[in-house]
């Protein structure tokens, strides 16, 4: 049973017509800020607005349909789900469903947990850590830290199935399709606003994980978190 008209249940064309107009000028600022992270990131595709689709050879038209319906460049995300990892958690005496913030779990349990983040993702133990001290803090591992207490414990899905790691990245670190900003703002919708909730009940939107106003790179922030 759904609260009565949440306020994202506006046509999702207004909403998304303002978080690309705000894209558009966040991608701009991004160009010049000249940030210097960890790793090289993918730039940002230069046609955000998607007013100039024509310079832009995306790889999925060249597999496009002889039809000329290119197919939506979201399809190769997999959808939110419930997690896999529940009988898994609860064998070390979690509540897959009532997630306690990292920094309340015994250090046993936290290390116990770590195969769950190895295969939900896809990686090895040093995508996270630094393998001659476990202990260090890197950008992974403060993204990582970040998606329990904001996401896992904070979040919930619509339809009551455990919420974990898996539900979202499904074996992979990066899966997002970046390159059409106003494909992934739909998909981030009927995903992550549609199929989500907040384990507090309050309204959830966009603004849950990009804030307000809308920050779309916000993990960069998170790398630096801690
Ligand atoms: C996706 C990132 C990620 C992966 C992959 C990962 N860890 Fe962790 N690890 C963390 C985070 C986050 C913590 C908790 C840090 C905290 O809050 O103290 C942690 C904690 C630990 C700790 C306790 C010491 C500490 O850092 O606080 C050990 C030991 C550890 N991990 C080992 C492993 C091993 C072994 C693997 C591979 C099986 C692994 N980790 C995979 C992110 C990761
Ligand atoms: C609600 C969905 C969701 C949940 C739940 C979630 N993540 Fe994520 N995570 C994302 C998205 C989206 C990204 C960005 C992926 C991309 O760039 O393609 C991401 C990125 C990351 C990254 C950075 C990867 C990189 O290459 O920079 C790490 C590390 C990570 N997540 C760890 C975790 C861990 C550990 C958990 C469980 C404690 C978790 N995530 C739960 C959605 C989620
Ligand atoms: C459950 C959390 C969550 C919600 C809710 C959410 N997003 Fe996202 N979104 C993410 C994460 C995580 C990323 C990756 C951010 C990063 O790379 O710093 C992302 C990235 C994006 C990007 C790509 C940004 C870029 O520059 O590459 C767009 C566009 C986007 N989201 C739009 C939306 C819109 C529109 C909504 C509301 C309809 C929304 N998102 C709701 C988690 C969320």
């Amino acid at each position: 049973m759904r609260p009565e008209a949440p306020e994202h249940s506006f046509p999702p064309t207004t909403k998304v017509a303002t978080v690309l107009a705000a894209l558009a000028v966040a991608a701009a600022a991004a160009c010049g800020a000249g940030s210097e992270s960890q790793g090289p990131r993918p730039p940002v595709a230069p046609s955000a607005s998607g007013a100039s689709p024509v310079a832009t050879a995306a790889p999925a038209s060249a597999s496009g349909s002889a039809s000329g319906v290119a197919p939506a460049s979201t399809a190769a995300i997999a959808a939110v789900h419930a997690s896999a990892f529940g009988a898994d958690l609860e064998r070390l005496g979690l509540d897959p469903h009532k997630l306690q913030p990292l920094s309340k779990l015994p250090p046993d349990v936290i290390r116990k947990l770590m195969p769950t983040f190895s295969k939900s993702l896809g990686v090895k133990c040093e995508f996270c850590h630094d393998k001659n001290n476990f202990k260090a803090w890197t950008p992974h591992k403060r993204v990582a830290s970040k998606m329990w207490d904001e996401f896992v414990v904070k979040l919930a899905l619509e339809d009551g199935g455990p919420l974990y790691c898996d539900s979202c990245h499904s074996g992979k670190s990066e899966f997002l399709e970046r390159h059409d900003k106003k494909a992934l703002s739909g998909w981030m919708d009927a995903n992550y606003v549609s199929k989500l909730k907040r384990s507090d009940q309050n309204d959830h939107g966009c603004e849950t994980c990009h804030g307000d106003p809308f920050e779309p790179r916000f993990l960069a922030i998170w790398e630096k978190a801690k």
